[in-house]
Formats: C-alpha cells, sequence, structure tokens
C-alpha cells in the first residue's frame, strides 16, 4: 500500500509543487492548509497537473490541535512535511507576537499529534536564513548557525532545535519521531506546466515575483537593492533554487526517512544549488532567456541583507542522491511563463 504523506501549508507555492511531485512519485498525500496565504489557484493546478481530483484536502489551522488531531485519527499519516507558517521576515518584525504564536504553536501540534498517535517521520521546512551573514561560504550543515535578525529567522532556529529534542525524546519508543531539516536558500521559479507557481499578496518581498511583476506592468519599476556590496559586481550573491528541483529534495527525504535510510534520527541537509548568482546576473538572464528588457534602477541597501550566502550541497548530493537539476535560465523562463498565465 502507498505510504500516505501529510503536506501542511500544501496550497502554498512549494507546498503546491512537493505535492504534485509526491504524488508523481507514487506517494498518497493530505493536504492541510488554512488558505491564509493563498487562496485555492494553486490546489487546483496540483489536481490538473496530477489528474488527481480526490486528493483529500482539509481546511484547518495547524494551531488548532483538535483540527490535527481529527486528520491523524481520519488517516494513518507516515510523513508530515510542514510548510504551514508565516514567511515575511519583514512583517514578523512588526509582528513578532503573531510569528512566534503561527509558527511555534502549529509546528508544537503537529509534533505532538505525530507522538500520540504512534510516532511519525517529520521534515521541516528550514532555511539558510539560519546561517546569517556566514564567514566561510559556502555553508555546509556544520557551519554555526548566526543569531536570527528577525522572528521569522528565529522561528526557524527554532523549530529546528525542538525538532531535534523530540527526536531525542522519543528514540527507541512507541512515539518515535524521526526528523529531517531541509534548509532552503532561495527558492525561485514555477511547474512547467505553468498551472502552480509563487503568487504573492501585495508588494512582493522577494526578487523574483518582483521581477516578473515589473516585466508585466503590475509594477513600474525593480529597485535592485545595493549595487556596493563587495562582490564583482556589487550586488548581493544568493543560491536560487529552482522549484521543482526543491520538490524533488523532499521526496528524496521522505523516501529516505520511510526507507530506514537515515543515519541519524535527526538530521539536517542544505537544499542549494551550489552555484552563487548575483542579483544583476539574475536579472540580466532573465532578460536574455526572456527576451525582454526590465525597467530597474539601483537603490540604498535593504538593511538586514547580508552580502553572500550559497550552499555546499555535498551532503545532500551524497546522502540523498539528489542534485539541482534546472539552469537558473530555465527556472526564470518558468517564473515568466507562470506570470504571464496568472
Ligand atoms: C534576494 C536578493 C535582495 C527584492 C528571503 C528570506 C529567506 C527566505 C527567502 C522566505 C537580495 C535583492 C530583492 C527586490 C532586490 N525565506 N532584492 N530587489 O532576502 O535572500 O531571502 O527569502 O520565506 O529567509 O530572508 O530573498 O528574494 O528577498 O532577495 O534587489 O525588490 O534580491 O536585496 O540580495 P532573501 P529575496
Amino acid at each position: 500500500m502507498a505510504k500516505k504523506v501529510l503536506v501542511s501549508g500544501g496550497a502554498g507555492y512549494i507546498g503546491s509543487h512537493v505535492t504534485v511531485e509526491l504524488i508523481s512519485a507514487g506517494y498518497d498525500v493530505v493536504v492541510a492548509d488554512n488558505l491564509s496565504n493563498c487562496d485555492m489557484t494553486c490546489f487546483d493546478g496540483v489536481k490538473k497537473i496530477t489528474g488527481r481530483d480526490d486528493i483529500p484536502f482539509y481546511q484547518i489551522d495547524c494551531c488548532d490541535y483538535d483540527a490535527v488531531d481529527t486528520l491523524f485519527t481520519e488517516h494513518k499519516i507516515d510523513a508530515v512535511i510542514h510548510f504551514a507558517a508565516f514567511k515575511a521576515v519583514g512583517e514578523s518584525v512588526a509582528k513578532p507576537i503573531k510569528y512566534y504564536r503561527n509558527n511555534l504553536v502549529s509546528f508544537l501540534n503537529i509534533l505532538e499529534v505525530s507522538k500520540n498517535h504512534g510516532g511519525c517521520n517529520v521534515l521541516f521546512s528550514s532555511s539558510a536564513t539560519v546561517y546569517g551573514e556566514a564567514e566561510v561560504l559556502p555553508v555546509t550543515e556544520q557551519t554555526p548557525r548566526l543569531p536570527a535578525t528577525s522572528p521569522y529567522g528565529n522561528t526557524k532556529q527554532m523549530c529546528e532545535d525542538i525538532l531535534r529534542d523530540v527526536v531525542k525524546a522519543t528514540a527507541s519508543s512507541s512515539e518515535e519521531i524521526r526528523g529531517i531539516a531541509l534548509r532552503y536558500f532561495n527558492p525561485i521559479g514555477a511547474h512547467p506546466s505553468a498551472l502552480i507557481g509563487e503568487l504573492p499578496r501585495g508588494v512582493p518581498n522577494n526578487l523574483v515575483p518582483f521581477i516578473t511583476q515589473t516585466a508585466i506592468g503590475k509594477r513600474e519599476c525593480l529597485s535592485i537593492f545595493g549595487n556596493d556590496y563587495p562582490t564583482e559586481d556589487g550586488t548581493c550573491l544568493r543560491d536560487y533554487i529552482d522549484v521543482v528541483d526543491l520538490a524533488k529534495a523532499h521526496v528524496a527525504a521522505v523516501t529516505r526517512m520511510l526507507g530506514g535510510k537515515m543515519k541519524e534520527n535527526y538530521e539536517i541537509f542544505n537544499i542549494g544549488t551550489g552555484r552563487p548568482v548575483s542579483v544583476y546576473e539574475l536579472v540580466t538572464a532573465f532578460e536574455k532567456v526572456n527576451g525582454l528588457k526590465l525597467n530597474y534602477k539601483f537603490v540604498d541597501r535593504r538593511p538586514g541583507d547580508v552580502t553572500a550566502i550559497w550552499a555546499d550541497t555535498t551532503l545532500a548530493n551524497e546522502e540523498l542522491g539528489w542534485k539541482a537539476e534546472r539552469s537558473v535560465e530555465e527556472t526564470l523562463a518558468s517564473a515568466w511563463a507562470w506570470e504571464r498565465n496568472l
């Protein structure tokens, strides 16, 4: 019988791509989402891409313990991939209580319910933000985490630690939790079908949706934050990971957990390409691959941005047998196709 994976936040940007890849890998998927930061566009897209109209969907808030408990009573969940969280860095600085309550309580509920239903495999969506302004690049999983610069980043660190502690406390018990934290670098792009992709509400914070919205005319001009960084072209360096590649890393991680292949009951993997790309390079690549001119200007640095961060992906390559495959050009073409499709 197919193993069953709960995807919390499964109607969102990354969750919808992961749902597609899980289904195509033969898993049964249950989606939970409170639709607080998305509508049904992507979930409808998932149904079209997979040809599956019967994916169980729970419109619940994972902060509601009883609702999560009911879901686990109705389905025998073999693994959980937990995306359900708020993710706007700036908003988290203004509304820390909102972020701590939502991101911590929902994860605690997932863990407690998992434990009470006889243990589970839990994959947590963490972030490269835990490394802060690292001194040595690229970062490995052993690179020390630095104090978070936002409540959002802090919730990622705290949830990693909570997972580590719960894994330790439940080891070899009838309530055993095994955990993997995937630290994503900068997820971008959309599914090749252009049926699912990133759907930011309001003015996008992230670079690629701002680029595509500028190109389509929704925004007048892209501001490139800073061209006086100590990099070759003066703009920041990031590791932009294609969202479909990222989704496949989740399938590899879940398969590792369910196949009993973990070396430790709690593991961490960097999920990136291993290649640094500057903001300016990304903008230029977008123009070139899509044959258009983007309206952009250089403005002051954005407070809180690190100069450069990219991943050493050796561990994920070797242990998960996974590697980022799509080129940044393909990814940027998919982001543009998705924007036009909207
Ligand atoms: C990338 C680069 C900007 C917008 C954030 C979170 C992280 C993770 C992903 C989120 C930077 C520059 C951006 C714009 C620009 N999690 N930029 N003009 O800041 O690397 O990471 O998103 O859920 O935790 O911190 O991503 O896309 O915002 O920025 O010049 O309008 O693009 O300065 O160098 P970031 P980003």
